[in-house]
């Protein structure tokens, strides 16, 4: 399409490969599937962006957005003022809330949500009277977002290779990767004891003082689907409250049901000051975000705030009603008996198919929870030799299993799986035939190199 190439710059693309290739154009969606201007369908077994989780023509929430714009399509929170969805929403996002939360305050996006949560833990410091409390610490290989504070937290070296990022203050500790990380020999109790030791380490080493919180993400998603060791969550979070250092339970992937619970706090038992939400809070039908903040957090802003006057804090678009209209709408789907059934007739079949998957020649370790999956191919199984980074495996691997019909998400050789929670048992299915075919081509491929 010539207009996208002269006039647009993509999100995540090589653009000079991009003025070669041209983009695929998506046309319409029913369900899992997309399709694209020449009719063909996809399997989209990523949902857009780990986001779609109710697929890509819900009614109720199209009917929720065309509701809320005929009403009122826009108005804002800022003065005193609100409207009443938006309040509904706060009130229903506190009421579900994985941990006791006081209140809500809404974003656009992730990265904002995330940024505005550095943004608070901040001031909240600062009201307290530790304005040397100011470093984050973060994960290797996290994804947080890419405002410039966002992509700093993000553990990839791309988002900050020539952005001169991460911002001073922005610290990164391992990865909880048993399978990539682990020293020989190592158990996996250990290995989750050493990363906690290198936690540890690093807060001494800096200072405790000047560390004012980390961010997690409960099971690491566009960083290769990492699943953290049991108990890595109980071993990090004493040092944590040791310290005086806030958390922040970044679950803007694996909220609402993604990891089989409603949260993935819930399944590691992670106490965060601060959940950050996004993506499947509206099904990626609209733009939003949210951050829930515990009652110690918010008095302490509340009356900071009031010292100075106002929060001065807040976007445009925080608390957007048709947004909000459509979270509603996805909340009260994502409660519901027969959605609940659902999932627990799906999981069994997807994690059943993951482990499956084991058994192909280039699948060095498949890992993943509820219906988020990850898929790491190797050159060599036993050693668990990767293959070489100029091979790019990983995406010849993605472009096998596009021409089958399925989109995938990869990071580095590891495929990424995150399909609709609404598929069906026979899509779920169709969705792994797919993913081997792609792989078996891949070997090919690989054989033929
Ligand atoms: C865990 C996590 N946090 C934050 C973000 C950033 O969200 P957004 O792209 O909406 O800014 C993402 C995006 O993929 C994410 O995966």
């Amino acid at each position: 399409m010539a207009q996208d190439i002269a006039c647009h710059l993509h999100s995540y693309t090589n653009p000079v490969l991009h003025a070669q290739l041209g983009p695929k154009i998506i046309e319409r969606g029913q369900g899992i599937y997309v399709y694209d201007q020449d009719g063909r369908g996809y399997l989209e077994g990523v949902s857009g962006l780990w986001s779609a989780a109710l697929g890509f023509s819900n009614q109720r929430l199209v009917q929720a957005a065309l509701n809320q714009m005929q009403q009122l399509p826009f108005y804002h929170s800022f003065n005193h003022r609100v409207t009443p969805i938006v309040a509904q929403l706060a009130a229903e996002l506190i009421k579900i809330s994985p941990v006791p939360m006081s209140k809500a305050f809404f974003t656009s996006s992730g990265s904002e949500a995330n940024d505005t949560a550095i943004k608070m833990v901040w001031y909240y410091h600062n009201a307290l009277g530790y304005p040397k409390k100011k470093k984050i610490i973060s994960r290797f290989r996290a994804y947080h977002g890419v405002t410039i504070a966002t992509a700093s937290l993000t553990g990839r070296v791309h988002n900050h290779t020539d952005f001169d990022l991460p911002l001073a203050g922005i610290l990164h500790t391992d990865c909880p990767h048993f399978y990539r990380h682990a020293v020989p020999h190592e158990t996996e109790q250990d290995f989750a004891v050493r990363c906690a030791m290198n936690l540890e380490q690093l807060i001494i080493k800096e200072g405790p003082e000047t560390i004012a919180a980390m961010i997690v993400e409960p099971v690491m998603a566009a960083g290769g689907v990492v699943v953290p060791p049991k108990n890595y969550f109980d071993l990090i979070q004493p040092i944590l409250k040791k310290y005086h250092i806030l958390l922040i339970a970044d679950e803007v992937v694996c909220g609402f049901w993604r990891t089989g619970q409603m949260f993935g706090c819930q399944l590691y038992g992670i106490q965060p000051d601060i959940i950050t939400l996004a993506k499947a809070l509206t099904s990626a039908y609209m733009p939003m975000g949210a951050l829930l903040i515990n009652q110690q957090m918010y008095q302490v802003i509340a009356n900071n705030a009031n010292k100075i006057g106002t929060f001065a804090h807040g976007f445009t678009y925080s608390g957007h009603p048709v947004c909000a209209a459509v979270a509603l709408e996805c909340l009260k789907i994502y409660q519901e008996n027969n959605f609940i059934a659902h999932l627990q007739q799906i999981t069994p079949v997807f994690q059943s198919r993951m482990q499956q998957l084991k058994n192909h020649p280039l699948v060095g370790e498949v890992r993943g929870v509820g219906l988020l999956g990850g898929v790491e191919l190797v050159a060599d199984k036993i050693s668990r030799k990767p293959f070489a980074t100029n091979q790019n495996v990983g995406r010849e691997a993605l472009k096998f299993m596009l021409k089958t019909g399925l989109i995938l998400r990869n990071y580095g050789d590891t495929i990424t799986c995150c399909p609709p929670l609404i598929a069906s048992t026979p899509e779920i299915e169709h969705m792994f035939d797919l993913l081997t075919q792609g792989l078996d081509e891949t070997q090919k491929w690989l054989q033929n190199c």
